[in-house]
């Protein structure tokens, strides 16, 4: 029999960014986390997906309950970003998520999967969906894998 697997759960939160305004820095900055949240990540077995549009930005965490919470907690604290309101929190079944940090920007190669997730006037009111964040993540984590080639893998 397989051992039991420990619990797995997810958080979708969203905030706004207190990035630089000048383009330069404000991508050095995107390095630095990416950087740093990659390691961190791979060490305590969380998959992410971080989204950036405009000045907001919306995260899911997955992982063992644990080390989701305590990510969580550092980045709730992080300067960079501020008004972290978590959408939801729950157990999941299984990772949708393949790497331990991706972070995704809008832009002109990803511009249509964006705007019909129409995240932007949710995130204004303040009232983003869960499901929107998710399936946004999802579909450009598989938009990714197909120009990568390696779609056929997650059928
Ligand atoms: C929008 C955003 C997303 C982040 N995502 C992660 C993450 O997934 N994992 C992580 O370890 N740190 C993440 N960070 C960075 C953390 O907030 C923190 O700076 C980092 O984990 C180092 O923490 P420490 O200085 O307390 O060791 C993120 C920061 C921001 C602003």
């Amino acid at each position: 029999m397989r051992p039991k697997r420990t619990s797995l759960v997810h958080i979708i939160y969203f905030s706004r960014l207190a990035l630089a305004s000048d383009q330069a820095k404000r991508s050095a900055q995107i390095d630095d986390i990416t950087r740093v949240a990659q390691k961190k990540n791979e060490f305590s077995v969380i998959t992410s997906f971080l989204l950036i549009e405009g000045n907001f930005a919306a995260q899911i965490i997955e992982g063992e309950r644990s080390s989701v919470q305590e990510t969580f907690e550092r980045i709730g604290a992080d300067q960079r970003h501020r008004d972290v309101q978590i959408c939801e929190w729950r157990e999941i079944a299984k990772r949708e998520f393949v790497n331990s940090f991706k972070c995704a920007q809008r832009s002109a190669a990803n511009d249509t999967l964006f705007a019909k997730a129409a995240l932007l006037p949710m995130f204004q009111r303040g009232t983003p969906k869960a499901t929107a964040i998710h399936s946004l993540a999802t579909a450009l984590q598989a938009d990714a894998m197909s120009r990568q080639g390696i779609d056929h893998l997650f059928v």
